[in-house]
């Protein structure tokens, strides 16, 4: 696995499908021979949950190679930061006996700050939606109105925030975002951005000089390709561009470096919030899959909506983001089922007809139904010997063939050792 990870270049792992693919653990594995993790787009709307002897670690804004001692970690200027919940991430880390020194921490300056007025407006702007049946179901975290004042060129920066004065003067401005800056959490706010003043950097040129100095990097996405405000199922994503040719621009690095991107699945799927999902399960087969796999959000606690894998989705993020290899997750909360579905076409349901290509408008996404196949189901995922059942093996080959990408990892339990490498050094 030493072989995905290229000194000089980045590996970009990315969310295949609707967020929460367990990216989180994938990353941490590839982590123990990586030298740099990035952060480069969304905030903590994400949550990375990674089991490591039996403990559970969860981070939110911090990549997950943070938990390997060797390896320095960067939030570029694509994300969109809380002050106050990156403070107490760090913290949090620093009681559970992580190293989290300036020195391996790195925050670029130029990162968006989300302001009191970010969250109020999220949840006002959903409530509104709710009102006419088309909230979108955010994590309330204030993170599209964040990159919406971003485009606006309103925002402050966290390289603003620390500037002596700065942010008394902008909470006396009258700025539309100075609201619910009263003086309780202006303090806070002031106090948690004095607090990062160590760990803030010229991002950009720190990636440059490592990459340049040969080390290894990877780029950790946040979300799924599905959720892509541009390639997803609009209006129900998120407000950033997830897919590969965006990530290098959220650090400041040239396209060029990234060696390997890598698309990250579950062997089933699920989907948290609002929104169209081919293929989504009810009753008790959801309701097993959800408690077998602990499908529920680490960043809200909402249940997941549960479906199968769905084939054409993935195939269109493998054409969009260029996936060299796919990670399996998850294969192990399918065991013991009969037959597993994957779904194999889009039909429009207002015709019955097959569909040619990918949704377009949000029109297309309403009326889809979803042409599912079933595969054979297995009983246990892998033998003593931590051989991949011949059954599942037959099932990864199917994907395989489907997508025309090599799947070169299958996970097979939730912890770090859990899984079974293949097609890889
Ligand atoms: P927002 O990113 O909070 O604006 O939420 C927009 C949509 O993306 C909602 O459906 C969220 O549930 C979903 N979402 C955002 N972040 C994640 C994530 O990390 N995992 C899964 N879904 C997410």
């Amino acid at each position: 696995m030493r072989s995905m990870l290229v000194p000089g270049k980045a590996t970009c792992i990315l969310g295949a499908q609707f967020g929460d693919e367990g990216k989180g653990k994938f990353v941490d594995l590839l982590a123990q021979d990586a030298d740099l993790v990035c952060r480069v787009q969304g905030g903590n709307n994400a949550g990375h949950t990674i089991w490591v002897s039996g403990r559970k670690v969860v981070t939110h804004l911090l990549p997950s190679g943070v938990l390997h001692p060797q390896c320095e970690v960067a939030i570029g200027a694509g994300v969109v930061v809380d002050p106050l919940v990156l403070r107490d991430e760090i913290l949090r880390l620093k009681e559970q006996g992580f190293d989290l020194a300036p020195e391996r921490v790195h925050i670029d300056f130029r990162a968006t700050a989300i302001l009191p007025a970010h969250k109020a407006q999220d949840l006002k702007r959903e409530f509104e939606r709710s009102q006419s049946g088309t909230a979108i179901g955010t994590t309330g975290r204030g993170i599209g109105p964040a990159y919406a004042s971003r485009a606006h060129r309103d925002a402050p920066r966290l390289g603003e925030c620390i500037s002596p004065g700065y942010l008394e003067h902008f909470a006396q401005s009258g700025h539309p975002l100075a609201e619910g800056l009263t003086p309780e959490t202006l303090a806070e706010t002031m106090e948690a951005c004095q607090f990062l003043r160590p760990y803030l950097k010229d991002v950009a040129m720190l990636v440059h000089n490592r990459l340049n100095d040969g080390a290894r990097v990877m780029i950790e996405g946040a979300q799924g390709g599905l959720l892509d405000v541009a390639y997803g199922t609009y209006p129900y994503v998120t407000s950033s561009n997830l897919v590969a040719g965006s990530c290098p621009g959220g650090i400041g690095m040239p396209p060029t470096k990234v060696a390997n991107i890598i698309g990250v699945t579950k062997a089933y799927a699920t989907r948290v919030g609002h929104g169209p999902f081919p293929g989504e399960l009810t009753g008790a087969l959801e309701e097993g899959i959800r408690e077998r796999g602990h499908e529920f959000g680490s960043t809200t606690g909402r249940s997941r909506r549960i479906g199968w894998l769905d084939l054409v989705a993935l195939r269109y993020m493998a054409c969009v983001n260029g996936y060299q290899s796919l990670a399996l997750m998850k294969s192990d909360v399918l065991s013991g089922l009969t037959d597993i579905g994957l779904v194999t076409a889009y039909k429009d349901k207002r015709t019955g007809e097959l569909m040619n290509g990918w949704p377009m408008t949000a029109v297309a996404w309403e009326n889809i139904e979803p042409v599912i196949e079933f595969a054979q189901g297995w009983q246990q995922v892998v033998d003593s010997k931590n051989n991949l059942d011949p059954v599942c093996e037959q099932f990864v080959q199917r994907i395989e063939n489907w997508i025309g990408v090599p799947v070169s990892y299958v996970s097979t339990g939730a912890e770090r050792l859990e899984g079974v490498w293949r097609n890889v050094r």
